[in-house]
């Protein structure tokens, strides 16, 4: 299965992204995972990710579009995979369109977290202080919602359009949570929803 995950920063894509790798034996790609191990190693593509990941902002098209190009043409990626915090734009959600008829293939859902801005904010709120992520400081975690309600959130209306959004309740047990994005899979893949 080819799936994305989708939802505001917090919403539990990156837990749940890992839990249904396991399950499906497909690689989770996090696109913010492969932007932080860069700039702790200091390499061209984390210089210039830094300093926009610090104030909240969205790192260009172009460079995450090629970077996702490059990792899942890799052989773990051939049976398929999750993509966590990609696509990001309308720009991105097209390009991995294309990228994947390029390849004959499509994608199989996009799963949206759905979780209350209280929440967030209280997720965030304690990892700032459990891992002192520098983006999850309040006034950056406030940016980094803004940026995903301008940015992000049309793409919902683009899956919508695809037939392949799979709405998710993100509040309750990690377990609860990871039943539910099941539920939503076989749901969004049943021929009656296809477009
Ligand atoms: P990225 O790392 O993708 O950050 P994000 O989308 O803001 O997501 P988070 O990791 O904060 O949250 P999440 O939804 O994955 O939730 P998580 O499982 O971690 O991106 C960081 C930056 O990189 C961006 O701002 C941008 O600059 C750049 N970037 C990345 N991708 C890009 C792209 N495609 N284009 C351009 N730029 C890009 O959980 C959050 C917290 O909640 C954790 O503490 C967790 O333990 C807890 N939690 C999880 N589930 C639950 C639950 N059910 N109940 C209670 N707590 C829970």
């Amino acid at each position: 299965m080819r799936i994305v995950f989708l939802g505001p920063p917090g919403s539990g894509k990156g837990t749940q992204a890992k839990l249904l790798a396991e399950r499906l034996k497909v690689p989770a790609i996090s696109t913010g995972d492969i932007l932080r191990a860069a700039v702790k190693d200091r390499t061209p593509l984390g210089l210039q990710a830094q300093a926009i990941m610090e104030k909240g902002e969205l790192v260009s098209d172009a460079l995450i579009v090629s970077l996702i190009r490059d990792r899942v043409a890799q052989t773990d990626a051939r049976g398929g995979f999750i993509l966590d915090g990609f696509p990001r734009t309308l720009e991105q959600g097209r390009a991995l369109e294309t990228l994947l008829l390029e390849a004959g293939e499509g994608l199989s859902a996009a799963v949206n977290f759905e979780v209350p801005e209280s929440a967030l904010v209280d997720r965030m709120a304690g990892r700032a202080r459990a891992e002192g992520r520098a983006d999850d400081r309040p006034e950056t975690f406030r940016e980094r919602l803004r940026v995903y309600r301008e940015k992000t959130e049309p793409l919902q209306a683009f899956y919508a359009e695809r037939g392949l959004l799979a709405g998710v309740d993100g509040v309750g047990t990690v377990e609860a949570v990871a039943a539910r994005v099941d539920e939503a899979l076989a749901a969004v893949r049943r021929p009656e929803n296809r477009a």
